[in-house]
């Protein structure tokens, strides 16, 4: 073979900026994962402050479920789980307040609708319940609490009775937290205006500002977008809609009664709770056990299906066109913050993006014809992530071993009768797109061919690396800019194990930093300390 020389590798870097595909995209590494993150419990989890806004469709027809003390369809803005797991958690009597009627009406309407959900998130809390400091939610129920036995739960179905057209806000932004994912919303879409106040209900219901931010979402997409979204999707344990008119887009499928708890179970669940919540008070401390019962086996089992994606066509992206900070000339990492935050920036920082997101809802469409970019980086983290860890390892073990092996992966890209530095590292990153769309395109088609030009060119700049601890400092590096999730995933987990992330609120700095499998029945059996620290203010 004829090796390609130094020079000519160094020559392709001083030129890529300028090669056939236009300008080197700022952040195109973060920008790369979010659109492989996108729609996926598992990247979404990781990676879970949110700078990015897509529109999405919902096909008409698809089935979502609502969880609930009402056995009549629900009128208005409500919320909808994609996975009936999900929704059954919130499918439970109300509960009553203590001191208060047994038999007391519930107030009408949209107030009672949403204190059922804010009720439900409550019981979410009360199963995962953090150390006590002082953003604590509310003070812990009490022993055994008031059920009416009369009462029951129940699992709506509905089926959308068009395409919902939504506005995907990624990350976990269903999140209830300080660690950054309620930034899109709070700080950007919602401009700092969210009411985290607990209102005046007697026992501190609920996470702070959900009823607040979804009576805004539907505002805007009314007053601000024209009618052009029916709400928003986030994430959380679990994909979930905010709806904004269930009574004009949905079908009642059906309404079922869910499985009743007896006095045991519920006293039982407080147990675990009592135990935590008299623990030491120190702050975002906790041991576990975690969720137990049959309800978090059931939903915990449906989450992590949904790890690698929503699944069913249930829900389309529009890649083409969307909006993220990430390609805004502001800092999103202040004090290097591992993860972007928007709140520390400036009014006029803002702006230019919230226009964009109006701009984006009222210009483009989640129908319109797009490229399935996550499909296309995919191909590439698939291709390349065990490749770059092998290549990085200590598994080979000369700078001539290492060399073979790029070549191996390098070969097809290369004209042996002559080398081409530049056309060799082209053909290389866009071995995975469609000719058609090759060039200066959209910022998804930019972000996923600056990132393999990256890996292409970097194998190119190893294959003539003459030292190996350079070489494995190079890989390591590329490595670290990538920042794929794939290097969490567990390998080899059994039949009855799930790889345990934090999904808030549950979860360790350890299962963050070093993902295991874990028995499905008591996934968040960990000892150290909660990686999500305290409530939501
Ligand atoms: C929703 O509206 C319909 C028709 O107006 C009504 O019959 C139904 O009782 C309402 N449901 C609830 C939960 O208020
Ligand atoms: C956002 O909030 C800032 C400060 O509170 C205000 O000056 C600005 O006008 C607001 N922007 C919008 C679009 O409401
Ligand atoms: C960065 O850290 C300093 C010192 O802890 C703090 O005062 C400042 O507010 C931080 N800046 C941001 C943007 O978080």
């Amino acid at each position: 073979m004829r090796p390609l020389s130094a020079l000519a590798v160094y020559s392709l870097f001083g030129l890529s900026a300028a090669s056939s595909t236009g300008p080197v995209v700022k952040n195109a590494n973060h920008i790369f994962n979010v659109i492989h993150d996108s729609m996926r419990q598992w990247g979404s989890s990781l990676h879970h402050n949110g700078v990015s806004f897509f529109l999405v469709t919902v096909p008409a027809g698809t089935q979502l479920y609502h969880g609930t003390s009402n056995e009549s369809p629900v009128n208005g803005t409500e919320w909808l789980a994609f996975e009936p797991e999900h929704a059954m958690v919130f499918a439970r009597p109300r509960r009553r307040a203590p001191g208060g009627g047994p038999d007391g009406p519930p107030p009408p309407g949209e107030v009672d609708d949403e204190d059922k959900r804010r009720e439900g998130h409550e019981e979410l809390r009360r199963r995962h319940p953090h150390g006590q400091d002082e953003t604590h939610p509310g003070p812990p129920p009490p022993p055994f609490e008031q059920f009416d036995e009369n009462k029951a739960g129940y699992l709506h179905t509905y089926a959308a009775m068009k395409d919902l057209r939504l506005l995907y806000i990624d990350g976990m932004s269903a999140a209830k937290t300080q660690k950054g994912t309620l930034d899109s919303q709070d700080v950007l879409l919602f401009n700092g205006t969210v009411d985290n106040s607990r209102g005046s209900e007697p026992r501190g219901k609920g996470p702070r500002g959900e009823g607040d931010r979804a009576r805004k979402a539907c505002e805007m997409a009314e007053d601000d977008w024209a009618g052009r979204v029916d709400g928003v999707l986030r994430m959380e344990a679990g994909f979930e809609i905010i709806l904004c008119m269930f009574e004009r887009d949905l079908i009642p499928v059906r309404i079922t009664q869910v499985k009743s708890r007896t006095m045991d179970e519920h006293a039982r669940g407080n147990n675990g709770w009592e135990e935590k919540d008299h623990g030491p008070p120190d702050g975002g401390r906790r041991k576990g056990p975690g969720p137990g019962g049959p309800d978090s086996l059931r939903w915990m089992r449906a989450v992590t299906a949904r790890y690698q994606d929503i699944g069913a066509n249930r829900v389309s992206v529009n890649y083409e066109n969307f909006v993220t900070a990430f390609s805004h000339d502001v800092d999103l990492f202040p004090n290097d913050s591992a993860l972007p935050r928007l709140e520390h920036l400036s009014h006029s920082e803002l702006k230019p993006i919230q226009k964009e997101v109006t701009a984006l809802v009222l210009t483009h469409d989640a129908r319109e014809s797009s490229w399935n970019w996550r499909a296309t980086a995919d191909a590439i983290v698939t291709r390349y992530s065990d490749e770059l860890t092998y290549l990085a390892s200590n598994k080979l073990a000369t700078i001539e071993a290492l060399h073979d092996h790029i070549e191996v992966l390098f070969s097809p890209f290369v004209d042996y009768s002559e080398r081409d530095a530049l056309l060799e590292a082209d053909r290389c990153a866009t071995q995975f797109m469609p000719v058609s769309l090759q060039g200066p395109k959209s910022l998804a088609a930019r972000s996923v061919y600056s990132v393999a030009h990256t890996v292409c060119s970097t194998l190119l700049e190893v294959w003539v690396e003459q030292e190996l601890e350079s070489a494995r400092d190079t890989l390591t590096g590329l490595i670290r800019y990538l920042d794929w999730t794939t290097w969490k995933e567990c390998r080899g987990c059994e039949v009855n194990e799930i790889c345990v992330i934090p999904i808030w609120p549950m979860g360790t700095v350890d299962d963050y930093d070093n993902p295991q499998c874990k028995l499905v029945s008591n996934p968040y059996d960990g000892d150290g300390e909660s990686y999500w620290g305290g409530m939501h203010r």
